[in-house]
């Protein structure tokens, strides 16, 4: 297969890059895992943070977005982010998706955590699955896109693979139809990483089954800087029952008046920050969580009978309906909730272009470290990043593309080779092993740290990986082998970015070091793959 661009991952930010890419008249193949719209992005509920209304500006969103960020945000791109976010918006509009109105026949604007004025445009709490839905159809309209649906990537291959000796650059991808379990070479003249998030590395998230860290593992292998994997954002309010499966009850109802509160109806959020239940999520969780220590209990409420509740089912109609399913009336009842893993502020290192350490490697959306999020990431600032960065990207990329000869005109990859693998004698092997990655990130690599805990996981994660490393290549890959050696990579980044920053800031807490350092880390974590599966951190 030969492309101009291959896109791996077909949420927000994949399918914005793929269209402005064709839109420009260049051939684009997306590869996704799973259906087009399997993604995080098909399930965000807040909305997109953007400057629309009148007595908001550029600068108060950068500034509660760098506050948020503890320090660690970069501001050019954070400024780029908050400037193109009405034109975002307005783009979103024009590709038919219908954000909700208020009665004067305004955008309705949401308002979350950290944002100090109402700001986030919204399609009730499906926004996410209006944007995918939207952008699926103009991805369909479009002849100069390839979609392959059930295709995985496997590994990234470099121009030295094929012999090259000149500047190494990425030239496509080994990626698995994940039906017939085949393997083959995409050729292409960049490659651009959408595969977002990884929650999927904790026992409890918000995130669907496909966020196994992807991208992040694919350019990490591959030799490109990884960034600040230590912060990984738990969001504070996931439906708590046995069967709701990380429910996530939108920020936004907080914004519409529901408090966090203890079950004897404590609003314990006012003990924390003068913000209370609208604080900052890094702030919220790690509340929320020492409470839960405190009392025992397993779950902390949202008192949601403080929404006006003609309101709530008009507003919040998917999150009605679930409470109601799960057997709470969020009119009349408060409902139980528990922090979940939510969002991956790092990601493979990227510039103002989405352009990776590894000429012709992008990435975009939740995968990327753009240096938005910093340390901890603003309520619904991430579909907007997805989507401007696409944008980015998409310009970046075809600059480079032009560089570059032809597709198809360099030298073949070779077809994938098996080496002596054999089918494996035991599936359940693979299953054992992400259950136990899942607990032991979330008992000892979660909200809040130690380094007890850092080693005690960093100790587990070596053995798994030598497990992992040993099955992928005695026995034939399949996806769900991909995905767990995915998922081992990005644990193992998670844990080593967590013990290289001995301090607390934004959403790492190490009860060890729970001071900030800014002399010594007020700065990202950059590592990239070192000799014998170690690590090199720096520049
Ligand atoms: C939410 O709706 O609370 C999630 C929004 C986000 O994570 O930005």
């Amino acid at each position: 297969m030969d492309t101009q661009f291959l896109v791996i991952g077909s949420g927000m930010a994949g399918l914005s890059c793929a269209i402005k890419l064709a839109e420009e008249g260049a051939q684009v193949a997306v590869v996704t895992k799973k259906y087009l719209a399997d993604s995080n992005t098909n399930k965000a509920q807040g909305g997109i943070a953007a400057v629309l209304g009148s007595a908001d500006s550029f600068d108060a969103h950068l500034e509660d977005t760098i506050r948020a960020g503890g320090g660690l945000c970069d501001q050019e791109a954070v400024r780029l982010l908050v400037e193109r976010g009405p034109a975002a918006i307005k783009d979103l509009t024009d590709f038919g998706v219908r954000f909700s109105k208020n009665l004067e026949g305004d955008l309705d604007l949401g308002r979350e955590g950290g944002h100090s004025h109402r700001r986030v445009a919204h399609a009730k709490d499906l926004t996410g699955a209006k944007i995918e839905q939207a952008l699926i159809e103009r991805v369909k309209s479009l002849k100069l896109i390839s979609i392959f649906e059930n295709h995985m990537a496997v590994e990234l291959v470099s121009s030295r693979e094929l012999g090259d000796q000149g500047k190494e650059r990425i030239v496509g991808a080994y990626v698995m139809d994940t039906v017939s379990g085949k393997i083959e070479p995409f050729r292409a003249t960049a490659v651009i990483l959408a595969t977002g998030g990884a929650g999927k590395v904790y026992l409890y998230t918000s995130n669907p089954d496909i966020a196994s860290g992807d991208g992040v593992a694919l350019a990490f292998r591959a030799g490109a800087q990884i960034a600040n994997m230590e912060f990984f954002q738990f969001h504070p309010t996931c439906l708590y029952h046995p069967d709701a499966k990380s429910f996530l009850v939108s920020e936004a109802v907080r914004g519409e008046g529901a408090r966090l509160k203890l079950a004897d109806g404590t609003d314990f959020m006012k003990n924390y920050h003068e913000l209370g239940s609208l604080a900052p999520r890094d702030v919220v969780a790690r509340a929320i969580d020492m409470e839960m220590k405190k009392s025992g209990d397993d779950c902390v409420f949202l008192d949601t009978t403080m929404v006006d509740a003609n309101l709530f089912p008009e507003r919040f109609p998917a999150i009605h309906q679930a409470c109601l399913r799960f057997g709470f009336d969020p009119t009349r009842q408060m409902i139980p909730v528990v922090p979940a893993a939510h969002y991956m502020c790092g990601g493979v290192h990227v510039d103002t272009g989405a352009q990776t350490s590894l000429p012709g490697l992008f990435a975009v959306g939740e995968c990327a470290h753009t240096g938005v999020h910093g340390a901890n990431r603003l309520a619904s600032n991430s579909l907007l990043d997805a989507v401007v960065f696409a944008g980015f990207a998409a310009e970046a990329a075809t600059k480079w593309g032009a560089t570059q000869p032809l597709p198809g005109s360099g030298p073949p990859i070779p077809p994938w080779d098996p080496g002596g693998a054999v089918d494996a004698d035991e599936q359940v092997v693979i299953s054992h092993m992400w259950n136990e990655i899942r607990e032991l990130m979330w008992n000892y690599v979660g909200i809040v740290r130690t380094d007890k805990r850092l080693a005690r996981a960093r100790r587990r994660m070596e053995l798994i990986r030598h497990e992992i490393d040993e099955y992928y290549w005695d026995f034939v890959v399949t996806p769900d082998l991909l995905e767990l050696r995915n998922l081992a990579e990005c644990a193992r980044l998670i844990i080593e970015c967590a013990i290289a920053r001995k301090e607390s800031r934004g959403l790492h807490y190490n009860a060890d070091h729970p001071k900030t350092d800014d002399e010594k880390f007020g700065k990202a974590t950059i590592a990239r793959r070192g000799p014998e599966g170690g690590y090199i951190f720096g520049g």
